[in-house]
């Protein structure tokens, strides 16, 4: 997979930088890009056939990744947007059927399971129907829009009996279950600290993504896109940033931060809820609430950029 030895290399490069550079604590940096373990063969009666909702900017390039995958076949997507049907179309097979509603792939006996790249408003929602109708799903994080959506879908899993897996990939990334084997045999000692960072102020960044230039309610679902919020007038800018509004997106928290927080808890094996938690921020940009009526917590509280990203893992040792 594309990401493979780009992050095995980073990964090598910026430890071994970080270990010539220690002073009084041993911190070891790492690199969390995902790193894929390489795909196995699988028998015929292995095969599962998926369907993909939501086929964005993250749906697009899972189902890439996905149809990779030895005995995996992609059988029907998903979107509101028609645009989204060309663009699975393109990834997996001209004459792969495409719908906008979602209901159809549910329907579909010959569909095991489901990757659900829809934004965040969506989630609860979606995964309910998934499980409520006999299908595992993978879908994306944050896992939910709120507290209460988290607990309707638990509830709703363990009720069908069926697989959710939340979308943060550090839990699954090969560099980190290495990292999290280090921690466990002891090879950085007591650990004192962990410090995580990840920003996105970038021009070209997910806050700003742009429309696509057809987008009109002519090829898209605007209403059904919305969910069960107070509908607004079709907007544009709402589709590609969606993030910027709280109706829709879980702001730097569940967009960023939860990389961080459920990468660091894989590589510490710890499962439970922080004790304590503090928070920062600030609106720096788009006061006055905008045409964009931006309502995220702090989205300018990292000065950094996508291009750093990491940990570091400080310890005793030196
Ligand atoms: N794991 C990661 O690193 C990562 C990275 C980016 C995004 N994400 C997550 O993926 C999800 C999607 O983000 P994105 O950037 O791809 O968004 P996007 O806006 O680019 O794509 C979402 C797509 O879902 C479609 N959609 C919305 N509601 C739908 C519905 N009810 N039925 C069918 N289609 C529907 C939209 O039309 C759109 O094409 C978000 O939850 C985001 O947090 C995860």
């Amino acid at each position: 997979m594309k990401n493979d030895h780009v992050s095995r290399r980073r990964f090598l490069g910026i430890s071994a930088a970080a270990a010539g550079a220690s002073l009084a604590a041993k911190t070891i940096v790492l690199d969390p890009e995902p790193a894929f373990a390489a795909p196995q063969s699988a028998a015929p009666s292995d095969r599962v056939r998926f369907g993909i909702i939501g086929v964005g900017m993250q749906g697009s390039g899972l189902l890439a990744h996905a149809i990779q995958l030895p005995g995996v076949e992609c059988l029907a997507a998903c979107d509101l947007y028609d645009g989204r049907h060309t663009l699975a179309r393109e990834i997996v097979k001209p004459d792969l059927p495409a719908t906008r509603r979602y209901q159809e792939l549910l329907e579909n006996k010959e569909i095991d399971c489901l990757i659900g790249a829809v934004p965040d408003h969506w989630h609860k929602q979606l995964v309910v129907d998934a499980v409520s109708a006999g299908k595992d799903i993978y879908c994306e994080k944050p896992m939910s829009h709120s507290v209460a959506d988290g607990v309707a879908m638990v509830a709703a899993s363990q009720k069908a009996n069926r697989f959710v897996q939340v979308g943060s990939q550090r839990v699954s990334a090969v560099i980190c279950a290495k990292a999290r084997q280090l921690i466990a045999e002891g090879a950085i000692g007591e650990l004192m600290m962990v410090e995580g960072f990840l920003g996105r102020n970038d021009p070209s960044g997910a806050w700003e993504y742009p429309p696509p230039p057809d987008l009109s309610t002519q090829n898209l679902d605007w209403d059904t896109w919305q969910g069960t919020v107070p509908k607004r007038a079709f907007d544009p800018n709402i589709f590609a940033r969606w993030r910027c509004w709280k109706e829709y997106g879980t702001g730097v928290a569940g967009d960023l931060l939860v990389h961080l927080i459920s990468g660091m808890l894989f590589v510490l094996s710890l499962n439970e809820a922080p004790k304590r938690a503090m928070s920062m921020g600030g609106i720096r940009r788009w006061k006055d609430g905008d045409a964009r009526n931006l309502s995220l917590h702090g989205i300018e509280g990292n000065s950094r950029t996508d291009e750093h990203r990491g940990y570091s893992f400080s310890t005793k040792r030196g």
